[in-house]
């Protein structure tokens, strides 16, 4: 899978190095591109933004240097998908993360300050498949920090970048259900026990167990999931 990036702060993501994601790209199961927005001006101060028409708060991002970044990154792509992080945009979900995980080449387009330039949401979609993603109902700086909270959740679904791939299906969300508290050893630690249940060496037992566990811990925490 490949995603590229367009950023004003190609270093955010110089984090991407290390950890699952790290050995994922060493290995060749994920490609990454930064490319740095400042790269396709052709001022000496390397403009990105300027005042809204219209008037109002704040600067925009100027159309030109996003269009030459995206034709940069498009012109020889293949189908591939173009996500704008906006507080505007669906909701980001495990669920989306898993539809999006299924795309060979996702381009994210990190906006800042009182966002882009209209115009290329619109041309974008003329020539590429364009999504608009919400990472929840705040906001943030800029769209740096959406997108890694999404390449993270994405990358880790592509096939061969989790060692045990079992590890995936019991997580939290993946059956509509929060996650079931997990315990190691000790089995007493600072005087509170392990739940009994797990030291059974019942496995159908400890399946009902953590069943329940998950229902309870969902309609607690999170009763719209079970809603749904
Ligand atoms: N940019 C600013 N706020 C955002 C949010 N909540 N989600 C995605 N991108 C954003």
């Amino acid at each position: 899978m490949r995603f590229d990036i367009v950023t004003i702060f190609p270093e955010f993501f110089d984090v991407l190095d290390i950890s699952l994601l790290g050995r994922a790209r060493k290995s060749g199961l994920i490609e990454l591109g930064v490319h740095d927005l400042r790269d396709y001006t052709h001022d000496r101060h390397r403009t990105v933004d300027d005042t809204p028409y219209g008037g109002g708060a704040g600067m925009v991002m100027k159309p030109e240097p996003w269009g030459e970044a995206l034709d940069s990154v498009l012109d020889d792509a293949d189908d591939p998908l173009v996500i704008f992080p906006s507080p505007a945009g669906d909701v980001f979900t495990q669920q989306m993360a898993r539809e999006l995980s299924e795309n060979a080449h996702l381009v994210f387009g990190c906006g800042r300050y009182e966002g882009i330039d209209h115009r290329v949401f619109d041309h974008t979609a003329s020539r590429a498949r364009v999504k608009l993603v919400s990472l929840g109902d705040y906001v943030l700086n800029g769209g740096e920090v959406a997108v890694m909270a999404m390449i993270e959740a994405i990358g880790r679904l592509v096939p061969g970048v989790i060692g045990n791939p079992a590890s995936l299906v019991e997580e939290s969300h993946e059956a509509g259900l929060l996650e079931y508290p997990s315990y190691t050893k000790p089995a007493v630690w600072r005087g509170i026990d392990v739940p009994p249940i797990l030291l059974s060496g019942n496995h159908g037992a400890i399946e009902r167990w953590r069943h329940e566990q998950q229902v309870e811990r969902t309609r607690r925490v999170r009763p719209d999931l079970l809603d749904e």
